[in-house]
């Protein structure tokens, strides 16, 4: 017997996952005493149970990483079998070097913390830059999936002349195998960031931008810098309109404000993080994930 449950984030996905694996749903009460201490009580006996979490890291990364562990432990507490965490969006995979002395690696810090509460992790594009694969910081079963084959559909049935367009190098990796998928030509932009706030970009690959339809993948979008600045450059190379489509939406900062601004007429989210941008579904995407061992 399988139960899946949620713990505020992403509910939607969670629910879809059980149906599709029918399995059972399992609310959680989550809550603080007086003083301020995590409350966290289950709405099922999970005691022999195999339980899947599933929760992505934002919003509130810091609460998510803590009910989760929370979560965890209280399952095995009540004699539950294996925790499997499905993190649709997993955080801190950004912070996978010291880039200023004294700072925290903070990516190795949460790996070890789920390391020791759950029993596997299933995610999708965890921004695997430096790391070469989970493997680096995950001692549990990690299984990395990626949203290319639904971006890439999506842009094949949705938009017409589209060329894809990479903002940086590591990108390109992703927006390469899209254009595959949607059958057209791919570029990609070199990225100078100059502080987080800064960047620019430069076109490397030559394409024909001209009375295109420009579609710019990335797997974050933060503050949207990154997107903004290729919008622009998509736009003085003659693009006719800019859609940006990203897997994991945080749009902090007044990013849609940001790149509406810079040019941008569509912008698409999978729905790894609850946002109105929300265009690509990922339900069926994890329930694969689920299937795997790694
Ligand atoms: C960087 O390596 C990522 O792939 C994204 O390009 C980056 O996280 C986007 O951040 P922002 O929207 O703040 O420019």
């Amino acid at each position: 017997m399988v139960i899946v449950t949620s713990l505020g984030n992403s509910e939607k996905i969670a629910k879809g996952i059980a149906r599709k694996i029918k399995a059972s749903y399992m609310d959680v009460k989550i809550s603080t005493f007086p003083d301020g201490d995590r409350y966290l009580q289950f709405k099922k006996n999970v005691k022999g149970q195999n339980v899947i979490i599933v929760q992505s890291f934002q919003p509130n990364p810091q609460e998510s990483m803590l009910n989760i562990i929370f979560a965890a432990e209280a399952i095995k507490q009540q004699g539950g079998k294996e925790v499997c965490l499905v993190a649709p969006y997993l955080s801190y995979m950004r912070q996978d070097k010291a880039f200023n002395p004294g700072e925290c690696i903070s990516s190795r810090v949460m790996a070890k913390l789920l390391n020791n509460s759950v029993d596997r992790i299933v995610t999708i594009d965890p921004h695997l830059h430096r790391y070469k694969s989970m493997k680096a910081i995950f001692t549990i079963p990690a299984v990395d999936l990626t949203a290319n084959s639904l971006m890439g559909t999506y842009v094949k049935n949705k938009i017409k002349t589209p060329v894809i367009i990479g903002p940086d190098w590591e990108s390109f990796q992703w927006a390469e195998e899209v254009a595959k998928i949607a059958e057209c030509e791919s570029t990609v932009f070199e990225k100078t960031r100059y502080s987080s706030r800064h960047v620019e970009e430069k076109m490397i690959k030559e394409v024909v931008m001209k009375g295109k339809h420009a579609v710019i993948i990335d797997d974050i979008i933060s503050t949207g810098h990154t997107i903004a600045e290729a919008a622009k450059k998509a736009k003085s190379l003659g693009a006719r309109t800019v859609t940006a489509i990203c897997v994991h939406g945080l749009f902090v900062e007044g990013a849609l404000e940001k790149l509406k601004k810079a040019g941008v007429s569509k912008i698409v989210s999978c729905n790894t993080i609850s946002h109105k941008t929300n265009g690509i579904d990922v339900t069926s995407l994890l329930v694969s994930g689920l299937k795997k061992r790694k």
